[in-house]
Formats: structure tokens, sequence, C-alpha cells
């Protein structure tokens, strides 16, 4: 079984770098996998939304206690983890924005992590009170950012708090493996953005083509 999950989350749309780049990630991904299948969300056009109390109360009810209302409630996250399980690899665009994700991408990360689905609470276990529930999956982050230095020993290194955040929530959850593949100095442009733009894209050319990125096992 080998299924992409494709998610775009920048609000721009012709200008915006991680659509391109997960778009011809995408497209190689075909090619290399023509037996492969592929889901696309695109959360930048079409907003999710935040989580709001009745949520919470609903995905804080055991499943076989929510009322009509609460299932309602939770219809468009049940949508999206069922999504995300059905998944064997992931690709998401996530411009870098005030040093983290977009608020859009913040929403879907609200949406998926859920108690009972992606992990389980065992509030009596103190040492181990959380448990992930997704199994064998990667997640490809394709991130774009407005000034350089934000990587390993970079000058900008300490204020990026993306790269730590999409490491720590989509391992909560069971997330095998997160490989991020940045492009910076999109405000610089010039030779600095296109430099940067190339090795990204041939970073992800390279992890389309490689058969071992697409897992088999479903959680
Ligand atoms: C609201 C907003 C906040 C941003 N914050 C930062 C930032 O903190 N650091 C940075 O380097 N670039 C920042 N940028 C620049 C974006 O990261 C950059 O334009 C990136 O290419 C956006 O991704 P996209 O091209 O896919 O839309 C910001 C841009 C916007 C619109």
């Amino acid at each position: 079984m080998n299924h992409l999950l494709h998610i775009d989350s920048s609000p721009r749309f012709d200008r915006s770098h991680t659509r391109r780049l997960t778009a011809e990630f995408a497209e190689r991904w075909k090619r290399t996998h023509p037996d492969g299948t592929v889901t696309y969300r695109d959360i930048g056009r079409d907003p999710l939304p935040h989580v709001t109390q009745e949520w919470i109360a609903a995905a804080f009810t055991p499943a076989n206690q929510r009322s009509i209302e609460m299932q309602t409630a939770l219809r468009l996250s049940d949508e999206l983890v069922d999504e995300l399980f059905s998944a064997d690899l992931i690709v998401a665009g996530i411009p870098f924005y005030n040093f983290g994700m977009p608020s859009g991408f913040k929403a879907y990360v609200d949406q998926i992590v859920r108690v009972g689905r992606t992990f389980d609470f065992h509030p009596d276990d103190p040492d181990s009170a959380y448990t992930p529930l997704v199994r064998g999956k990667r997640l490809i982050a394709v991130i774009s950012r407005g000034d350089g230095g934000y990587g390993p020993g970079g000058r900008n290194e300490p204020l990026n708090h993306l790269d730590p955040h999409l490491r720590t929530v989509f391992s909560f959850i069971g997330v095998e493996q997160v490989e991020i593949v940045a492009a910076e100095n999109d405000e610089h442009g010039g030779t600095a953005l296109a430099d940067s733009l190339n090795s990204a894209r041939r970073r992800l050319l390279r992890l389309a083509g490689n058969s071992s990125v697409c897992r088999s096992d479903h959680g």
C-alpha cells in the first residue's frame, strides 16, 4: 500500500514557495510510484476551524458516550485523523511565520492530535502517561522562510521554533520520522533565494524517488 497525503498550508498561491516545492515532490513521487495514490488537502485555500469548547468537551468524552452534537463537533477532526491513518507518507508545505508555524497549520495539528485516536492518556501511570497511536509513517515538512540562517548552526537557529515543534508534536502521536526540508531567503531574493530553493528541490526530488520513504504499516 502506497498512499501519499499532500497538504498545503500557505495562504499564498502563485507566489508560494512551499506550494511549488510540494507540487514538484508529489509529481516526482507519482512518477516513481505509479501504483501509489494521493490525497490532497489544501488548508491554505480552505482553512480549518480552530477547536472550540464543544470540540474539547466531545474529544474528552468516551466515544460510546458522545451525544449526536458531540459526534458532529468531531466530524471534521475524525475525517482528518482517518486521512492521516490512511497515509504512508505525508508531505506538508508549511510557511515559517513569526518563528513558528502559521495558525492555519496549527489548526490542523490541533484537529489531529486527539486523545483516544492519535494518542492515549493513562493518568494512573505517571511514568508513561501518553501512548502514541500512529504507527510507521513519515512526514516530510517543506518549509520556506523569509530570512536565512535558521538551520543547524546558523545565526538564527535559536529563533527557529518551528522545526522542534514539528518534531515534538508529530513524534508525540507516533509519526516515526520527521524530515525537514527548508528553503530560505524569500525576503532577500536573488541568488541567495535561488540557491536555497534549488538545494531544497534537489533534496525533495531525491526523497520522492527513494522508495524507502514509503512505509506500509498502518496505525
Ligand atoms: C505573517 C508572516 C510572518 C512571517 N514571519 C517570518 C519570520 O518570523 N521569519 C522569517 O524568516 N520569515 C517570515 N516570514 C516570511 C515567510 O516565511 C516567507 O515569505 C515564506 O516564503 C512563506 O512561505 P510561502 O512562500 O510558501 O508562502 C513571514 C511572512 C508572513 C506573511
